[in-house]
């Protein structure tokens, strides 16, 4: 088979358990392809400098045919060049007794130095997926100091929220993942998240059922909702560390959806400006999107009932708060 030219993809936080998982999958080419080759920017901070070694080591092991090129470096300005993706998942990451949002004070800097970096030497074309927490916030921040990449270019993980509740939704129907549509969260990635079911459907035989009509509403506005709020805590608590092995599965979710298109509605944290619902312009928040021809957009035509809306209202305050601390922590 003919190889395709190098694209450059930058990781951060590339020596940690996300990226373990993540970095495998990409070699495999179940991205990007079996035919298009990579070259593999790895960065992260000083002490971690021998993990990344020994990744490399078992990265030249596995005898990926599509690696073009490693490189590794804590110098995100170097990490950066030429960047065609970046997924940024290196951050402090939270104990079990803190919120995402309390990671906003050794995180937000970390986020501003990386957003000049690709503004200075990523493509202007590069496709940035933020993961580290409070992720809505960096990818903010992100979005607010990479002055020449276009915002639209810049996203928050978000989809590992609606995986969870497609999973909840799964085992409640017992009914396999992939019939199971339309579902997406609103929101921050946070305890304040807000599953939306009423546009999901359940696909069978090419009959479309509504998820309203197989689940209780009590249900879906109690323990359901808590249920994802709280599943990135109870993982943290059961594996004393965060979620990983669904976290990259979330990132390969939104890249390919982001990449080669979608069907149906699918959750993503994106830049609010000029959006439907009444979110405040410069938030990025989770919105129901379809992708096509490698951009997403912001699902226009929905119409979010009371409660949905004082949930999203909720989100609002919360990440209005979230940048107000963080602008001010960061101010020049
Ligand atoms: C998750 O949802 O698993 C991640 O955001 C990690 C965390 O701290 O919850």
């Amino acid at each position: 088979m003919t190889q395709k030219e190098p694209i450059t993809v930058a990781i951060t936080g590339a020596a940690g358990n996300i990226a373990y998982s993540l970095i495998y999958r990409i070699c495999t080419g179940e991205l990007f392809g079996n035919d298009q080759t990579l070259n593999l920017n790895l960065i992260d901070i000083e002490p971690a400098l021998p993990i990344l070694e020994g990744l490399i080591m078992e990265l030249e092991d596995s005898n990926f045919h599509l690696i073009n090129k490693i490189l590794f470096t804590i110098d995100p300005f170097e990490g950066f060049r030429d960047a065609d993706y970046a997924i940024l998942l290196g951050a402090f990451p939270r104990n079990k007794n803190q919120t995402r949002k309390d990671l906003l004070g050794k995180n937000s800097p970390i986020f501003k130095i990386q957003g000049k970096a690709l503004s200075l030497v990523a493509k202007r074309t590069v496709k940035v997926v933020v993961v580290g927490n409070p992720v809505n916030t960096n990818a903010l921040v992100t979005a607010k100091y990479a002055e020449n990449i276009p915002k639209e270019n810049i996203v928050a993980l978000t989809r590992l929220d609606m995986n969870r509740s497609l999973s909840q939704l799964s085992r409640k129907l017992t009914k396999n993942v992939s019939n199971i549509k339309n579902v997406f969260t609103w929101g921050n990635h946070s305890a304040s998240q807000f599953v939306d079911l009423s546009n999901g459907y359940l696909l069978e035989n090419s009959k479309k059922t509504p998820l309203t009509e197989l689940v209780d509403e009590e249900w879906i506005s109690g323990e359901f909702q808590k249920i994802n709020q709280m599943r990135g805590k109870e993982v943290l608590l059961k594996r004393g560390k965060s979620s990983a092995g669904s976290a990259a599965n979330a990132v390969l979710d939104c890249l390919k959806s982001w990449i080669y298109g979608t069907e149906t509605y699918v959750s993503m944290g994106v830049i609010s400006d000029n959006n439907p619902y009444n979110v405040p312009e410069n938030l990025i928040f989770s919105f129901p999107c379809t992708c096509k021809n490698g951009t997403w957009k912001i699902a226009k035509d929905l119409k979010p009932n009371e409660f949905c809306k004082k949930m999203i209202k909720k989100n609002v305050d919360e990440l209005l708060e979230e940048r107000r601390i963080a602008f001010e922590l960061l101010k020049d």
